[in-house]
């Protein structure tokens, strides 16, 4: 496996084994989306929360497809390691800018794989009691759920394949990746670290 030195020489592309989503298709697919969400919002408040980092680039793409007049903020979680998977206990790195009591908020996710983050994520904020919360994620692997969520939009579901690039990183690189990409396995290991 290249060390993360080398990763800085190769080209990020010579590292992927294939591509599972295609720019044209995510470009396509992020466009429906956003039409879709605007009809449903239209005339409404909205404000978009995106879950830092993973979320960036879909959600520059995702609001530039909304039509419609809304507001952006953003929130950064990390799990507890090993704990995530029983508790599903989260840290906020970053809170909200703002509060969202009475407002509808649509979480805007990269993936969702066991739930646990997005559970959780969904629990504080509907303490928070906004008029509305509901989720948007760009890539769903529904074969790894360990919780039950109800999801409202999903851009792509996907097989089980840890995969990078449109904002998905594997040890913090490959975000810059314009597809969705599924890694060489002597790249990918299982003890990595990714959020
Ligand atoms: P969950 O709590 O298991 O649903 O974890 C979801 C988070 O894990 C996502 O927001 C991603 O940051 C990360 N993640 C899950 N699967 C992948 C993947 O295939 N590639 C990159 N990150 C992933
Ligand atoms: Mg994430």
């Amino acid at each position: 496996m290249p060390s993360p030195t080398a990763l800085r020489t190769i080209p990020l592309a010579d590292t992927i084994e294939r591509v599972l989503v295609d720019e044209f298709t995510l470009q396509r697919r992020v466009a429906e989306l956003g039409a879709q969400i605007a009809d449903f919002y239209r005339g409404q408040d909205l404000l978009l929360i995106s879950v830092l980092k993973g979320s960036i680039v879909f959600m520059a793409d995702l609001i530039r497809a909304i039509p419609i007049a809304h507001e952006i903020d953003f929130m950064a979680t990390s799990s507890y390691g090993a704990a995530v998977h029983s508790s599903g206990v989260v840290r906020i790195l970053k809170d909200l800018n703002k509060p969202i009591e009475g407002r509808n908020v649509l979480i805007v996710e990269d993936i969702i794989d066991s739930g646990h983050t997005l559970n959780y994520l969904v629990r504080i904020l509907q303490e928070r009691q906004p008029a509305s919360l509901r989720i948007v994620t760009l890539l769903d692997k529904p074969d790894r759920r360990e919780v039950d969520i109800h999801v409202d939009w999903i851009g792509f579901s996907i097989p089980n394949d840890f995969v990078v690039g449109y904002g998905l990183d594997y040890n913090e690189i490959y975000r810059n990746l314009p597809y969705i990409g599924v890694l060489k396995p002597d790249i990918y290991t299982n003890n990595s670290t990714h959020d």
